[in-house]
């Protein structure tokens, strides 16, 4: 097998080729879903930083472009945001259309090797081509550093309610929060995280943002919160947390953080794989679609370096609409795969009421290509009722996903899913996550790609994403119970073709 058959993903974006980590700047305008992305076009292990860009009419298909944003002599280009400066607040656009403003962190490197704290700040450039150029702005920095070391990742986001531009961003282990009005002139209006949260690494790339409630008319405000390391399986992940704002100031909600305190780790994370880190939202998405899209970078700082593939390195998750609803007297994020995705379905497999007593074959690839699928099945009164998914192969490479009835956790074992050996730290631990839906029957996506799996449990509610390297594609889909029998209710699989 070549490197592109074998490990280039069928439909989850990667660069043509070199170094990829954050997702970055994500809006909407005119059709097409805007992606850039942290990229070092020169290697393919991190190094100094471009905005790449890539765009999409269903963030599905990528179409990769030019670079948008290069290093200067102030610095790497680290992430940030854009958004559509609709009104223009910024006085960008001289001909009266709407400019896009980028913010990301300069990360001056050679303050750095001379010791110096104050190596980053914030600076904003404009594009008014739509995104594909963009022009950085002549009094850059707008935000100085105000000597601390870990200090970026400034995301913005439209607060229609208070009508001005909010911007978090991530400065050691807390969060600043910043107002504007014209995305030239911040405003620190007041920071968050002393004592709550886990606190394992530094805290980066933060998103902010109202929602409304579910089947509510209430709006709660959710601050998502990149930490590394110190994630609940190891490593770079991403956590959260649900509250209200004044237009100041961010007040997690009572019922969370009890919720939140009483919880595993004191956090509650929006995916418990290890690959999904750095994810944020897009700007700008019309009301009338109304969705809350997010992406994440499908890698994990303990090991994204090394990964097997040297022509491109690393890829990011499907894009995934957020909901939040009122959960157990708290508040959750359901994560789930866009429904754009659903449009690529062909070929179909159905299966019910399937008596599960030893290693029982579902599929194999003759039917379905098994690295380019969506998967949904059911198992009611869940119970006691463990079981074990394997995808294996002819080498003997198994990749092992489930649910553990005895401490009621979700898991993921990919410690003999192929070629694990560029890294101790990827086979270290089998990942889990504790179920905390009450719901007596389990519904569960899963989504392959040729070297991902990603894993929505209990419509969204617990989510894990991994990645693995097979010796070559995974041609059998089984799944055994842990103790007990029981029966597969349903189990539906779509072939999702991309040509
Ligand atoms: C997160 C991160 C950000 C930083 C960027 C540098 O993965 O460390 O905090 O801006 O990557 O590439």
């Amino acid at each position: 097998y070549s490197e592109e058959d074998l490990y280039r993903p069928n439909f989850h974006f990667t660069p043509k080729k070199a170094w990829m980590n954050d997702p970055n700047g994500m809006f909407y305008k005119n059709g097409y879903y805007h992606l850039y992305f942290q990229h070092y076009p020169d290697g393919n292990t991190w190094g100094p930083m471009h905005w790449g860009h890539a765009i999409s009419t269903d963030m599905v298909t990528w179409k990769e472009m030019p670079i948008a944003i290069y290093p200067d002599d102030k610095g790497y280009i680290f992430s940030g945001s854009a958004v559509v400066d609709v009104n223009n607040t910024s006085g960008f656009s001289k001909g009266g259309g709407q400019p896009i403003i980028a913010m990301f962190t300069y990360h001056d490197m050679d303050g750095e090797k001379a010791g110096k704290t104050n190596y980053q700040s914030q600076a904003i450039a404009y594009s008014l081509d739509e995104g594909q150029t963009f022009t950085k702005y002549s009094s850059n920095p707008v935000i100085k550093n105000p000597n601390i070391r870990d200090f970026r990742d400034p995301k913005i986001t439209w607060d229609s309610i208070h009508e001005k531009w909010v911007m978090v961003l991530a400065a050691g282990q807390k969060i600043m929060l910043y107002s504007s009005s014209n995305l030239k002139d911040w405003k620190l209006e007041s920071d968050f995280g002393d004592g709550i949260g886990a606190h394992g690494g530094v805290w980066e790339c933060p998103d902010f943002f109202p929602m409304v409630v579910q089947g509510t008319d209430e709006i709660k405000w959710v601050l998502l919160v990149s930490i590394n390391p110190g994630g609940p399986n190891g490593g770079s992940a991403t956590q959260y947390f649900v509250g209200d704002f004044d237009g100041k100031q961010f007040k997690i909600d009572p019922s969370f953080e009890k919720d939140l305190n009483s919880s595993e780790h004191k956090s509650i994370w929006i995916d418990y794989g290890r690959d999904n880190y750095a994810g944020v939202t897009w700007a700008n998405i019309p009301d009338t679609d109304g969705r809350k899209l997010f992406m994440g970078w499908m890698s994990n700082w303990e090991y994204a370096n090394v990964v097997p593939t040297e022509t491109w390195r690393s890829a990011m998750t499907v894009a995934r609409q957020i909901e939040l609803q009122k959960v157990n007297a708290s508040y959750r994020l359901l994560f789930q795969p866009v429904k754009e995705l659903t449009s690529y379905r062909s070929t179909k497999f159905k299966k019910e009421s399937i008596a599960i007593n030893g290693d029982t074959k579902i599929i194999d690839s003759k039917a379905i290509d098994l690295s380019s699928t969506e998967i949904n099945f059911k198992i009611s009164d869940l119970k006691d009722k463990g079981f074990t998914f394997k995808l294996t192969n002819k080498q003997g490479d198994t990749l092992a996903f489930g649910y553990n009835n005895s401490d009621k956790n979700f898991f993921v074992d990919r410690r003999k899913s192929g070629k694990t050996e560029f890294s101790e730290k990827f086979v270290n631990h089998v990942s889990v996550a504790k179920r905390t839906s009450l719901n007596p029957d389990l519904l569960g996506t899963i989504i392959l790609d040729k070297t991902s799996i990603e894993l929505f449990f209990d419509n969204g509610e617990t989510v894990m994403t991994e990645i693995f390297f097979p010796n070559s594609p995974f041609d059998k889909l089984s799944i055994e119970p842990k103790d007990q029998e029981f029966v597969l209710d349903s189990i539906e699989i779509h072939k999702l073709n991309f040509n």
